[in-house]
């Protein structure tokens, strides 16, 4: 997304802090959103199939039922899916503005899957209701249609109706696997150097993140649907006793099975978080997703094994607020790993803003504040962090002020017992002036 790239201009600290929030909402609106669509899809087609396989109008009812649902209507599509996608294009290319990194291309081609996938899956279920009328027919409504075309229309039917809800499906959950793995990288340390787009889909850290999506995703979508007909919108919902019975039983199972992941995935999600980047916020955070799920899944098990449906609201309300938690960790993280983005945004907007009122004066290179901001994260002079320490180091490159410049520039691999440095991207007269303090900082302690 270069042209947008261009349009954008830095921003000013306090812009870029109100980005984080707009994020936080953004998010708080798409993903909930299409976790019910993912998984009420999904759970509407294995009970369409099943109905074909086995001859049942139940498990049609259900498909039918769940889908409708969790698809309410097609302006929710758009207003809960496609627009709140389209914005995070907008506040990510003002993020990441002047960065390596290609997170708003990747961001714009989840939006173009998620929006295919949204399109196959709402045209699913507009021909339900053709599936419905055949139906009808079946029980010799019209006459004039012969047996033998009634049953070839309803084969086709039963071929070519999921078919459009598979294709959601792919396109949908492809989209899904994009988003988490922009976010996941978002969030990443390494963020300077532009990973490559395989390593980004298939790096362990967005397998889990996806993991976890899935099982939120199969419980938000078990617990709302339950929400939705027992509590928000009961008037409308008269089931039949064993039908109801079917009904709570299989979404209630279903909140069980996927949510008994969330604590082992939410565990290993924490495990691979860069030490750098733990700070108490991020523990306390996990520590609420844990303890919501867990409360959750107690709460569950009453209306699964009881039937005690009215509990159920407290499910869904809790897993919501876990799904809040979620995101609202990831914002912060996010958030830390382009602190050091937002300083060189920020800078550059004082001096668009300083060149504006015709105060523009040559802004020099501070470079204990580059070392702050880009370096000491992970190096000390005196001990080792996630680098060496400096004084170690150092020695070697004394009066090779050049070989320093080239290392900050572009590091290669040098000791074994260290993880490779990932680079700075500092321009080259940044990292000049960064070696030379260096090299000034380790004459001043040599002594
Ligand atoms: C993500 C952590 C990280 C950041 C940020 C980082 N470094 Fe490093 N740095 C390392 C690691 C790890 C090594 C060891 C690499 C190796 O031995 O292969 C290293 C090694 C070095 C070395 C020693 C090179 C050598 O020849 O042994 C220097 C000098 C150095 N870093 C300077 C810097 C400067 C200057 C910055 C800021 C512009 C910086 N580092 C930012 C992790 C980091």
């Amino acid at each position: 997304m270069e042209f947008l790239d261009k349009l954008v201009l830095p921003q000013s600290s306090e812009h870029l802090e109100l980005l984080h929030y707009i994020s936080i909402l953004l998010m708080s609106i798409l993903i909930p959103y299409l976790s019910l669509i993912f998984g009420g899809t999904i759970l509407s087609l294995n009970y369409f199939r099943k109905s074909y396989a086995k001859n049942n109008a139940t498990y049609l009812k259900l498909a039918k039922d769940v889908l409708q649902i969790v698809s309410v209507n097609n302006f929710t599509a758009l207003a809960l899916g496609i627009l709140p996608l389209f914005s995070l294009i907008l506040v990510y290319s003002q993020i990441f503005h002047k960065t390596a990194t290609h997170h708003t291309t990747d961001l714009f081609l989840a939006f173009l899957f998620v929006t295919v996938g949204l399109l196959f899956i709402y045209t699913f279920r507009l021909t339900f209701s053709l599936d419905l009328i055949l139906k009808n027919l079946e029980e010799g409504k019209v006459p004039e249609i012969s047996k033998q075309d009634f049953a070839k229309i309803k084969i086709s039917s039963a071929k070519i109706l999921p078919r459009y809800g598979y294709f959601g499906i792919v396109f949908l959950f492809a989209g899904i696997w994009l988003l988490t793995g922009v976010l996941t990288s978002a969030a990443n340390f390494n963020y300077w150097q532009p990973t490559s787009f395989i390593s980004m889909l298939f790096s362990i850290k967005t397998i889990v993140y996806l993991l976890l999506f899935i099982s939120f995703s199969f419980g938000l979508t078990g617990s709302f649907i339950l929400f939705y007909v027992f509590f928000w919108n009961k008037e409308n919902y008269q089931f039949e006793e064993s039908y109801r019975e079917f009904f709570i039983k299989i979404n209630s199972k279903l909140v069980y099975s996927s949510s008994l992941f969330i604590p082992l995935l939410s565990l290993i999600y924490i495990y691979l978080i860069p030490k750098v980047y733990l700070s108490a916020n991020i523990f306390a955070f996990s520590f609420f997703v844990l303890a919501l799920v867990l409360i959750a899944l107690s709460l569950n098990h009453y209306v699964l094994n009881k039937s005690k449906i009215g509990y159920n609201s407290l499910v869904f309300f809790f897993l919501l607020l876990a799904v809040f938690s979620m995101i609202v960790q990831k914002e912060i993280l996010i958030k830390n790993a382009t602190e050091s983005n937002a300083l060189v945004l920020s800078a550059e907007y004082e001096k668009i803003l300083a060149e504006l009122k015709g105060t523009g004066a040559e802004v020099t290179i501070n470079a204990a504040e580059i070392y702050q901001v880009k370096c000491a994260a992970c190096h000390q002079f005196d001990k080792k962090l996630v680098g060496p320490a400096h004084l170690e180091v150092l020695p070697k490159y004394e009066g090779k002020l050049n070989q320093l410049v080239s290392f900050i520039r572009n590091p290669v691999k040098v000791d074994p017992a260290y993880p490779p440095m990932p680079n700075p991207g500092l321009k080259p007269n940044e990292a000049e002036a960064v070696a030379q303090y260096l090299i000034d900082e380790y004459q001043k302690l040599k002594k």
